[in-house]
């Protein structure tokens, strides 16, 4: 599949461009001469991102707003189709990473966190879909996680935010697909990024971003359904996530012990 011949022209929004994934895919398409859409909150860095990604060649309308914010949503879908009239791809990126233990968790952190990863996937898709039916065509990616596959301990609200994120996309998948719409899940595994750097324990199989923005983009380009990767760590969590649940709860804990005297959260 040749990428370059694939995303010329074509219009691509990127939810969470102003940084990590978002920001280096964005990156990586701009010289292949795609119509960029970058959309993050942060007004000053996503127009850095969108200032390189002008310089490398690509025409960049970045918008800032909230995910979570529906309406705000819509006047980023009403500013795509008045700019370009058109919509290739849409790649609902942007997340949070809050996660704790249920012994500390705090219930606004867990509503922040599905209303941004779940919410915000709807509100960053739902609008294209009317343009991709009119068109009978377009991709709508949702960035979910190998988090997602199962419970992990400490992770609990990340965890189930990327599950939802998963079956939101497979539904939408079977819905659209008569249409010629394609609907792409992807599950990284650990990705340097801000996101990761916070992590104080070593994550097994820290993949470059560069590295996983080259494989998202050919697997929207393929119209793949599901990519999982780093490939060690799709394999190993895919078979963790078909073990009865006594043996998944032996091992995860004799990997992962739940610390002791966990007290919660001021
Ligand atoms: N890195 C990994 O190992 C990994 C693994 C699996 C899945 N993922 C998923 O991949 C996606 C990108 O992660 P990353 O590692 O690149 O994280 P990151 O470096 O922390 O970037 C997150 C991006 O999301 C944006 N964002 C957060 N909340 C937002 C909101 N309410 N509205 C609009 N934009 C928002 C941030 O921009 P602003 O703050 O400017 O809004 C930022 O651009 C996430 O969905 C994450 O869950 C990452």
């Amino acid at each position: 599949m040749d990428l370059n011949s694939f995303y010329k022209d074509k219009v691509v929004l990127i939810t969470g461009a102003s940084s990590g994934i978002g920001e280096d895919l964005a990156l990586f398409l701009a010289p292949m001469g795609a119509r960029l859409v970058l959309v993050a909150r942060r007004q000053e860095k996503l127009e850095e991102v969108a200032e390189s990604c002008r310089a490398a060649g690509s025409k960049v309308l970045a918008l800032t707003a909230d995910v979570a914010d529906q309406s705000q949503m819509e006047g980023v879908k009403n500013a795509v189709i008045e700019a370009f009239d058109r919509i290739d791809v849409v790649v609902a990126n942007a997340g949070i990473g809050l996660a704790d233990f249920a012994q500390r968790m705090r219930l606004d952190q867990h509503r922040q966190t599905i209303e941004v990863n779940v919410i915000g996937l709807a509100n960053t898709l739902i609008p294209f879909v009317d343009k991709m039916m009119e068109q009978r065509s377009g991709a709508l990616v949702g960035l979910s996680s190998l988090a997602g596959y199962r419970g992990m301990s400490g992770s609990a609200s990340y965890c189930a935010s990327k599950s939802a994120a998963w079956v939101f996309m497979e539904s939408i998948r079977l819905d659209l697909k008569s249409y010629g719409i394609k609907a792409c899940t992807i599950h990284p595994g650990f990705i340097k990024t801000p996101m990761t750097d916070k992590n104080r324990f070593k994550m097994p199989f820290l993949m470059d971003v560069r590295e996983a923005s080259v494989i998202i983009a050919r697997a929207i380009a393929k119209g793949r359904p599901v990519t999982a990767f780093p490939w060690q760590m799709k394999l190993f969590l895919g078979f963790m996530k078909r073990l009865p649940t006594t043996l998944y709860d032996f091992l995860m804990l004799k990997v992962f012990p739940v610390p002791l005297k966990l007290q919660p959260k001021d």
